[in-house]
């Protein structure tokens, strides 16, 4: 059977997402070979099982149409993109402070820091390392939803001196009357500010609140963009040794999220919890993971090839390869909304859906911003059929739901392919990933896809 029935297009997603992983692509270009030569402080947590947290999209629980969401992310998209190009073809290197990116916000989670915890919501992103938030004298915040931090009321706050470890990691501090940083983002923003470290605390669902001491991050005093969504700082959960994940030292974190339609909390699930469902399905769903010195901080796979109905796509295995130079590969990124594919290989897969797909191509995808866009027939909408997606992984093979890759909305009366063209990295966007557990094993240097229904963790 190559095709694969849609029953109810209700249930399809209706938000198209936007290319911020545009910014990742050239920021290939522009970053630093970067050695981390830091010791992580690694914490012992009480907590075998480790814990799990919610997690909800920028723009979750705010009353859009579908019209809207599209516009708002495609908005988001734009400016970054354009920013980012012009800083591309001007930059000598010295406005790049670190291979960061802030993801383009799509998800936050709630903790708290210090004692008294003082809450705050922040951006997670699995593309950057650096944990920060915005922090008193303020020389330039945005606004957020919380108190900014003081660190001065907090009884477990330190600052970081000169000499600790926190401080010698990545070329982004320097030694000035304390531990200072300075970040840029591709899209202009940056966070300037002092290294501290103190408690967090994390709001299991299940077990309560988790307190984890001296968790080295940024202290950000002057904050410039409009990037960090709804939040009030940013958690990295890259591989350098300034992420979360890198700090516990639990050497594992999963996330599950759920479908981009419903309304519904995700949950990030760090150490041994992470891997809830994988007895269960073992490793037939993993993966290794592919070291770029040149991105040190990104989650690397190896795609080798894609099978669209019954068609392997005609390209090299190495189409999607990790190149020695540092450019091509594929990452993950939660915080990419669409997929984004090397131009080559998404030609072929574009061809493909069109010859597979029994409806008419639109032209109103320019007007949409997605690539490929097909009418709804006028009448019957209670089903159409797409063909199947199978991602060829190295080692696994993973059947994509049709909801991770086409996206309908009635009103507009199309429905579209929820993945793009890139001319340097392809990168698995969040869209693709939903209703997968998606384990992140830093020991063992795997990630495993296995199919959860997400709102049900
Ligand atoms: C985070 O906190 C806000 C404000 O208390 C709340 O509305 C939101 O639902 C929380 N998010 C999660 C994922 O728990
Ligand atoms: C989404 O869920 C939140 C929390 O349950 C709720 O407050 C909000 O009204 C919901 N929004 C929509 C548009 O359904
Ligand atoms: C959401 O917006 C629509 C159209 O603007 C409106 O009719 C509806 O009542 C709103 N729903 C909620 C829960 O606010
Ligand atoms: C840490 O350093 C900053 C900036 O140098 C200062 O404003 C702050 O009061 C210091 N905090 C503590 C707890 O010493
Ligand atoms: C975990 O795996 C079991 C067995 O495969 C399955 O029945 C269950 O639904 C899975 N849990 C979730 C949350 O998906």
């Amino acid at each position: 059977m190559t095709q694969m029935r849609i029953v109810s297009l209700v249930f399809l997603m209706d938000s198209f997402q936007s290319l911020p992983s545009l910014l990742l692509l050239l920021l290939t270009t522009t970053s630093l070979l970067v050695q981390p030569s830091f010791s992580t402080p690694h914490q012992s947590l009480n907590t075998k099982l480790g814990f799990r947290v919610g997690a909800t999209r920028v723009d979750y629980g705010k009353n859009l149409t579908k019209l809207q969401l599209v516009q708002r992310s495609l908005h988001r998209g734009r400016a970054r993109l354009e920013m980012f190009t012009k800083m591309a073809t001007t930059a000598s290197g010295n406005n790049i402070q670190a291979p960061i990116f802030p993801g383009s916000g799509e998800f936050l989670m709630n903790m708290s820091i210090g004692t008294p915890s003082v809450p705050m919501s922040a951006i997670l992103d699995t593309g950057s390392d650096l944990i920060w938030t915005q922090c008193m004298p303020c020389t330039k915040c945005f606004d957020q939803p919380t108190p900014v931090f003081d660190t001065t009321k907090s009884s477990t706050c330190s600052n970081v001196s000169c000499t600790s470890d926190f401080c010698q990691d990545m070329n982004v501090f320097k030694c000035m009357d304390g531990c200072k940083y300075l970040y840029s983002y591709g899209d202009e923003s940056s966070t300037e500010g002092f290294m501290a470290q103190d408690t967090f605390t994390f709001e299991d669902s299940g077990s309560g609140p988790v307190s984890i001491p001296n968790i080295g991050f940024g202290c950000g005093v002057n904050n410039q963009g409009t990037g960090f969504g709804q939040g009030s700082g940013l958690v990295g959960l890259g591989r350098g040794p300034l992420s979360l994940v890198s700090q516990l030292g639990l050497g594992k974190f999963s996330y599950c999220l759920t479908s981009i339609s419903e309304n519904k909390t995700s949950n990030v699930l760090f150490g041994a919890l992470a891997d809830l469902n994988y007895s269960t399905s073992g490793a037939s769903h993993r993966t290794p993971l592919v070291q770029n010195p040149f991105q040190p901080s990104f989650y690397y796979v190896s795609l080798e090839g894609i099978t669209i109905g019954e068609t392997l796509l005609p390209m090299p295995k190495s189409t999607m390869k990790l190149k020695e130079d540092g450019s091509g590969g594929m990452i993950i990124d939660s915080g990419t909304t669409l997929t984004y594919l090397q131009e080559e290989a998404f030609r072929a897969l574009k061809m493909e859906f069109k010859s597979q797909m029994k409806l008419r191509v639109s032209e109103s995808s320019d007007t949409i911003g997605l690539d490929l866009c097909f009418d709804l027939p006028t009448e019957d909408l209670s089903e159409i059929t797409v063909p199947k997606l199978k991602l060829h992984f190295e080692g696994v093979d993973l059947e994509l739901p049709p909801e991770n890759y086409m996206i309908s909305d009635p009103s507009m009366g199309v429905v579209c392919l929820a993945m793009a063209a890139s001319s340097r990295m392809s990168i698995l966007g969040n869209i693709q990933q939903q209703n997968l557990l998606v384990l992140h094993d830093l020991e063992k240097e795997t990630v495993s896809f296995i199919p959860t229904q997400c709102d049900q963790l």
